[in-house]
């Protein structure tokens, strides 16, 4: 059996996970049954890559995979009055990035988390420049989730299962063109993580 079939086979086994159930419980009632079968798949891909980077599943990919879009169906009022009760300052994220920042509070505000897995929350939307691989590995999980359609992702998917850096970086190219294709503002956050990612030459991560 080849290493990376192996990974995928040990990911799968996150959802039997003692933190792994009670969090995936914690959230299936801010979800639809289509968001909370995305956070299940973003919570395997995420296992994979890092089984397939460390050999291990730390708590904070648990934590970060499941927790990252609790607020996603939260509606507008609801994310801002929540937004406001934190805010220190005048910012307010943009409509897409929002519920990714309420999250991250709401994470911190009901379970003992690190500063790591509320910034891959903050930036699951976004990434950023200088990313920790936490942050990249939820990143790319949530656009490699096996239940998210849409053109380039089969591509996208078979890229970041035979390197890693490879797939993040195409990731990084396909959430500007989405932002394209969508009208929207780049993220600056985006585009800094972006042109952060290919200015370095060299992958970070080892070779399998
Ligand atoms: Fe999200
Ligand atoms: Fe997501």
């Amino acid at each position: 059996m080849d290493f990376t079939k192996l990974c995928s086979e040990r990911a799968r086994h996150i959802t039997k996970n003692k933190l792994a159930i009670d969090l995936l419980e914690h959230v299936k009632c801010y979800l639809n049954q289509e968001k909370y079968e995305h956070t299940v798949g973003t919570l395997i891909e995420a296992a994979h890559y890092s089984e397939a980077l460390f050999a291990q599943i730390p708590e904070d990919i648990v934590f970060a995979a499941c927790l990252h879009d609790v607020a996603k169906q939260w509606n507008r009022e609801e994310l801002i009055d929540y937004w406001k009760r934190d805010l220190i300052g005048n910012f307010i994220p943009n409509e897409h990035q929002l519920h990714a920042y309420v999250g991250a509070i709401y994470a911190v505000n009901t379970f003992v988390i690190n500063e790591d897995v509320f910034r891959a929350i903050t930036y699951h939307t976004s990434c950023r420049a200088q990313a920790s691989i936490l942050e990249q590995i939820i990143y790319l999980a949530d656009w490699t989730d096996k239940n998210r359609k849409g053109r380039d992702i089969g591509h996208l998917r078979a890229v970041a299962k035979a390197d890693f850096f490879k797939g993040f970086k195409l990731s990084l190219d396909m959430g500007i063109k989405e932002c394209i294709d969508k009208g929207r503002i780049i993220y600056p956050d985006l585009y800094n993580a972006r042109k952060y990612y290919f200015e370095m030459d060299t992958n970070p991560y080892p070779e399998k």
